[in-house]
């Protein structure tokens, strides 16, 4: 039956492009009826229009608190006949408002290998920590900051000369792999949730053991 999908996003949106090109190649079964940001100047807002969406900007300091905000992005997003939100790059924590008005239905993508790595500026962090491996991964949002159940991981080998420029590049082509199919499971009905782990019925297996740098044996 598809998604009618209201997306979040506060920077360029080429997560979002990810999105509405897998709609309209048709390897994503949805429609993204309007795109919502808190920085009336965000790229995304402009691929939005490109694409026929609506697009809406709530700037943030026009509410007095998160809430107030979020009663304003629901009020838009319900407007456009909204199913399911897809935050994408978005820089702000949802509160239990917009939570609440779309139970089970709020994802994220997070451009690390979840639960290690939360926030922001994660890439320079990877590199700092020394793991071989980052990625990124999409989840369901709950109320804390990149906590919710996690639903798709694709993971990206860190290079010795990476910088977080160049890790971020490499994953982010894995988020726009990653997202649209997360979103195509959801809109398959495919997506059962136990706890905090996910299912994916019927089981679809990923790849097998990763090793960087290469084990002989
Ligand atoms: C992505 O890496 C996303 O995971 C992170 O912010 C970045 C946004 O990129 N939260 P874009 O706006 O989708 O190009």
């Amino acid at each position: 039956m598809g998604l009618e999908l209201g997306v979040l996003a506060s920077g360029g949106g080429s997560n979002l492009q990810s999105i509405l090109d897998a709609c309209a190649g048709g390897a994503l079964d949805a429609r993204v009826r309007v795109v919502v940001s808190d920085n009336p100047k965000a790229g995304a807002l402009d691929r939005a229009r490109a694409a026929g969406a609506a697009a809406v900007a709530v700037p943030f300091g026009a509410s007095p608190d998160r809430e107030a905000h979020d009663r304003r992005v629901v009020a838009a997003l319900q407007e456009h006949g909204v199913d399911t939100v897809a935050l994408a790059g978005y820089m702000r924590l949802v509160s239990p408002v917009l939570l609440g008005a779309f139970p089970g239905r709020v994802l994220n993508i997070h451009p690390a290998l979840l639960p290690a790595f939360p926030g922001v500026h994660v890439h320079g962090q990877v590199i700092a920590h020394g793991v071989r491996f980052s990625g990124c991964t999409v989840h369901f949002v709950d109320e804390g900051m990149d906590t919710g159940p996690i639903i798709i991981q694709a993971v990206v080998p860190v290079r010795d000369d990476d910088t977080p420029d160049t890790l971020a590049a490499r994953i982010l082509r894995e988020e726009h792999r990653i997202y649209p199919q997360a979103l195509q499971y959801l809109a398959e009905g495919r997506l059962r949730l136990e706890g905090r782990r996910v299912f994916l019925d019927p089981p679809s297996p990923g790849s097998g053991t990763l090793h960087n740098p290469a084990v002989r044996s």
